[in-house]
């Protein structure tokens, strides 16, 4: 039986920001949320978020994750202080608690795991998860005695100088044997150089209590500044990075990319430098991004080709060839085989297999068959000032060079605009369509004006 606690009351002075430190984003996810997620598969009894600074807009932030419990700790004064705030929401609980603070975002389900086991295995009243750092500033420094067992934790603004050489740390993640802890929390004392009451002190005060280290201390770094922040993000990119590249994924000059945690990939797909892909994008086998290019939250089929693109909530299907500089604006459907080139923009456009729009052109709210060539410049006109209109396109349909195709509007299969005409009425199959001034010459003009 657990319960778990995630500390989210600080303000997190050191971040120098208006937003609460545990909302910061880390990959798209701020650090609590991530905390969440990191104890989800433990599937905890119950989850109690302890908020204060700002506290609204954490619980706001943390609607769309269920089964939480907010409990408020309206004056920080310390960590100690915000466990003390759960002792009228656990009376009679029998059970462990584990805490968890809410800025150390990067910890595996599997350790908290694992850790949660030697606790229980070991019947203590308290495990700390500990580890050796070799920049140990400004954590907890944590003392055992020759048989491991915990003696004390000393915070970084309390050490003595020789204290301070210790690289044993304090990751911020207990287990409390809370029958134990509950006796213990109304007696902490605020005397020390923060005046705070400290969570750490609590754990020395019960036994048996026992320090576990840590394999990859990179899991336990905790986020007090900006630095630590971007120091996150990187190990965050290194760990998406390797289980791709392990799973057969090319990437190329791999610290100018950087791809979110829900993204998608498969083997021999090629990813170039100065590539992001973001939110939900799948990219199928064989398909080279970049370079230069951004897709988020889109599906990009097998052997595709998108160089210097931006493509966003779109879907590319197998051997097309996108870019150099298209922009998929949103609910896009791009056929196979299909080429959209220099300069092109694309937005809520589906193009049917075999399609070209090779040069500056803007589709927008357009639906192609097969095999149209849409000539460069060529340019729909969706827009009235008031509404949107559809273009509808037949197969093997042609636009010359800088035709406008006012809409709504539709053109039949086989039908060949000539070049630089402006659409205002419907086409029939198999027709030419010219609609454009015809050409005058006035031999002689020059001549006569003289
Ligand atoms: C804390 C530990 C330190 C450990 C480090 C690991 C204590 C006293 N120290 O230090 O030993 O090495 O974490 O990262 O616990 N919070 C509240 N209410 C408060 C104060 C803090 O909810 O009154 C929350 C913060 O929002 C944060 C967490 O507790 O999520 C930790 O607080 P922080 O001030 O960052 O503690 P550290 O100095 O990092
Ligand atoms: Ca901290």
């Amino acid at each position: 039986m657990v319960v778990v606690a995630i500390l989210a009351a600080g303000r997190g002075t050191r971040m120098k920001s208006n937003l609460p430190k545990v909302l910061h984003s880390l990959g798209g996810k701020s650090l609590v949320e991530r905390v969440i997620q990191s104890v989800e598969p433990l599937q905890p009894e119950r989850q109690m978020v302890i908020v204060g600074y700002q506290a609204a807009l954490v619980k706001t932030a943390l609607v769309p994750i269920p089964d939480l419990e907010f409990v408020e700790q309206t004056v920080q004064l310390g960590t100690g202080h915000a466990i003390q705030q759960l002792l009228p929401h656990l009376e009679g609980y029998k059970g462990d608690l584990l805490v968890l603070n809410g800025d150390v975002p990067l910890l595996r389900s599997e350790t908290i795991k694992h850790f949660l086991q030697i606790h229980q295995e070991n019947q203590n009243a308290a495990t700390v998860l500990t580890a050796k750092l070799p920049n140990p500033k400004g954590y907890g420094r944590v003392f055992c005695d020759d048989n491991n067992v915990l003696q004390q934790i000393v915070e970084d603004k309390d050490c003595t100088a020789p204290q301070r050489e210790n690289q044993r740390i304090n990751a911020g993640v207990y287990c409390f044997r809370w029958q134990d802890l509950e006796k213990i929390l109304p007696h902490l004392q605020a005397n020390n150089a923060q005046k705070e009451y400290y969570l750490t002190d609590a754990v020395t005060q019960v036994t048996p209590v026992m320090a576990v280290d840590v394999e990859d201390f990179q899991e336990i770094g905790g986020i007090n500044d900006r630095l630590q922040l971007s120091g996150a993000y990187d190990i965050l990119q290194a760990r998406i990075k390797e289980k791709w590249m392990k799973a057969g994924v090319t990437l190329i000059d791999s610290a100018s990319i950087t791809i979110d945690e829900a993204v998608e990939l498969e083997p021999d797909v090629i990813i170039e430098p100065q590539t992001h892909l973001r939110g939900n994008t799948v990219i199928k086998a064989g398909s080279r991004i970049g370079p230069g290019s951004l897709i988020e939250n889109s599906l990009i089929g097998e052997n595709v080709t998108v160089r210097y693109s931006v493509i966003d909530h779109s879907v590319v299907q197998n051997e097309t060839q996108i870019g150099p500089y298209a922009h998929l604006r949103g609910h896009v459907e791009v056929g196979e085989k299909c080429r959209v080139g220099n300069f092109v923009e694309l937005k809520n456009t589906k193009l049917g297999n075999g399609t070209k729009t090779a040069h500056l052109s803007y589709l927008g709210d357009t639906t192609t068959g097969t095999k149209v060539n849409i000539g460069a410049g060529t340019i729909t006109a969706n827009y009235d000032g008031v509404n949107k209109h559809k273009t509808i396109i037949g197969n093997n349909t042609k636009t010359g060079s800088n035709s406008v195709l006012v809409a709504p509007i539709t053109l039949g299969n086989d039908v060949y605009v000539a070049a630089g005409s402006t659409i205002t009425d419907n086409v029939p199959d198999n027709s030419l369509v010219i609609a454009r001034q015809r050409q005058v010459i006035k031999e002689g003009w020059e001549m006569k004006k003289k």
